[in-house]
């Protein structure tokens, strides 16, 4: 796993922009893999400000988002959908079709999780996927267990995963307690991965990570058996 500390939170999100702008240049058509929570913000905006200067192009992207809240309507200003498209989908130009999110709003969510990893396999799997990490060592919503699932499925939420979202909800009754993710075989199937890790709040699970074996305790560290990986972190998130 290659590490980059950057400074603070804008020149690390600034870092993963020039990363993932570069996968966009390179092959126009890209599958790009997203996440959602407060860590990629400040990369979908250096994004946001690439595109408006003409410097980025999305128009042949295709992307996958690795979670969505079940259950939960696209309109619910919680959803993953709704929270992509406020800071990201509605500044960029990626066709609404090439979109993919997973569908908190199924009724069926055993058919989607299975449509959802047929349609990653389609496109012969992600190009650059982007990670955020759970303090307790989650990606995606792979909470930490005995035993990890390979590809989407829904999952329970840990109460550690809840009290953590609770910030951006009412009330923490209102979080609601599973989702829809990938799992950790389709992030694997990732040709690169970055992940992201921002704040003091994120210390010591980058430490972890960075110090243990792999353990489906620590989900994030299934990473290590990745070949290209590459972890950005600001300073507060990183120990010397
Ligand atoms: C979001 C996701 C989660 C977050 C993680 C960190 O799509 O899959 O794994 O990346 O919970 O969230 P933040 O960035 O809010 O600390």
């Amino acid at each position: 796993m290659r590490v980059i500390v950057c400074d603070n939170y804008e020149k690390m999100s600034y870092e993963a922009a020039r990363i993932f702008a570069s996968q966009i240049i390179i092959k126009p058509n890209s599958v790009l893999g997203l996440a959602t929570g407060s860590t990629p913000i400040g990369l979908y905006n250096c994004l946001a400000k690439m595109y408006e200067n003409g410097e980025l192009d999305f128009s042949e992207v295709t992307t996958f988002n690795l979670d969505e809240y079940y259950p939960i309507a696209h309109e619910n200003d919680q959803s993953y959908h709704y929270f992509m498209n406020e800071n990201f989908f509605s500044k960029v130009n990626v066709p609404e079709d090439n979109i993919h999110i997973p569908d908190g709003s199924t009724d069926n969510p055993a058919l989607e999780c299975k449509n959802y990893e047929k349609e990653i396999d389609r496109y012969r799997g992600i190009d650059l996927q982007i990670l955020g990490i759970g303090q307790n060592g989650h990606i995606g919503f792979n909470e930490p267990a005995e035993i990890l699932e390979p590809n989407t499925h829904v999952t329970d939420l840990t109460q550690n995963t809840i009290e953590a979202n609770s910030r951006f909800f009412e009330s923490i009754d209102l979080v609601p307690t599973k989702a829809i993710t990938m799992g950790i075989g389709s992030i694997m199937k990732s040709k690169k991965i970055l992940l992201l890790a921002s704040g003091s709040g994120k210390k010591e699970i980058v430490k972890k990570l960075l110090s243990s074996g792999i353990d489906t305790n620590i989900p994030a560290t299934m990473l290590k058996a990745h070949p290209d990986v590459t972890l950005i972190c600001d300073r507060e998130a990183y120990e010397d």
